[in-house]
């Protein structure tokens, strides 16, 4: 077990979800957590199963609320050694060709633009503790890969690779590491399993995630821990691939007897493996 007592952390979105978990995973190791979330229930709720966790309501992607985040970390915490950018989201799915321009800016700004905003906020803190203090984005499977119907979401996702490691070069003098963890599908709010997975799809799952399972909050929260740990000491600029071995896997998938193959079958909306 990491022990992060002392240490102070900051998480957007921690209501539910991947972000949920982190701020949970983080607190049981010690640390003092703050979170941010613009769902009023979710913030309540985390505030009243868990009173030790700072809950600050608000939306990241709002330039006043993030006054009032900086605001409440300098209050709380002076300064900080953890920042995890968790908030992003989908939000639009479609061909590119029919987005609309407020859609395109709402999905920049969810997933890139409000990670590099909230980061330059928490810069002050994160410099008063200085050496050791790292940023962490929580990114997508689909940064590496294309993603139809998605591409403003693989574009911003893209870019958080590219701000990390320019970021990280920047700030290594410091000591302060900057790193971003790709989640593949993972059973949270946003993607619950149960709903957006046909159970015919779900029954094949074991075919195409190597590990043979879905994600659960709990892996990203894990390799947050390690990223802001010392045993990442000598880890900056990188992403770490939380996905069952998805990206490794590209288009390849297992055969119900055992074999690999990049070339499934197709029927009608299904895809069907060689003799499934
Ligand atoms: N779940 C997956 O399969 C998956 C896969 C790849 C990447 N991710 C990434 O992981 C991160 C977390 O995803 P999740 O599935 O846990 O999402 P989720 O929607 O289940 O949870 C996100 C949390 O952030 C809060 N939030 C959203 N927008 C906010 C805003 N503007 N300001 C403040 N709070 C806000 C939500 O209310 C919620 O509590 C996202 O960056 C997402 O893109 C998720």
């Amino acid at each position: 077990m990491l022990d992060f007592t002392g240490k102070k952390v900051v998480v957007t979105g921690g209501g539910v979800g991947i972000g949920r978990a982190i701020v949970e995973a983080f607190h049981a190791a010690g640390a003092k957590v703050l979170t941010i979330e613009h769902i009023a229930d979710r913030a309540s709720a985390l505030r009243a199963e868990n009173p030790e966790i700072i809950v600050i309501d608000g939306d990241v992607t709002c330039e006043n609320d993030l006054q009032s985040l900086t605001n409440a970390v300098a209050a709380e915490f002076g300064a900080l050694d953890v920042l995890v950018n968790n908030v992003g989201d989908f939000l639009v799915i479609g061909p590119f060709e029919a987005m609309s321009a407020a859609d395109m800016d709402r999905v920049l700004s969810t997933n890139l633009g409000q990670a590099m905003r909230v980061t330059q906020m928490m810069l002050p803190a994160l410099k008063r503790s200085g050496a050791g203090s790292s940023v962490i984005s929580i990114s997508s499977i689909e940064a590496f890969r294309g993603v139809p119907n998605c591409v403003a979401y693989g574009a911003a996702k893209a870019g958080l690779t590219g701000f990390t490691m320019s970021l990280s070069l920047e700030l290594a003098p410091l000591g302060i590491r900057v790193n971003c963890i790709a989640p593949e599908t993972t059973d949270t709010p946003q993607l619950a399993i149960d709903y957006v997975i046909p159970p015919k799809n779900r029954a094949n799952m074991d075919k195409w995630i190597p590990l043979g399972r879905f994600g659960k909050p709990e892996d990203c929260a894990g390799a947050a821990l390690y990223l802001a740990s010392d045993l990442a000491g000598w880890v900056t600029g990188t992403t770490l691939h939380v996905d069952g071995g998805a990206l490794a896997a590209a288009g390849w998938t297992r055969t119900p007897d055992g074999q690999w193959t990049n070339t499934p079958l197709v029927s009608g909306n299904a895809i069907e493996l060689p003799g499934a």
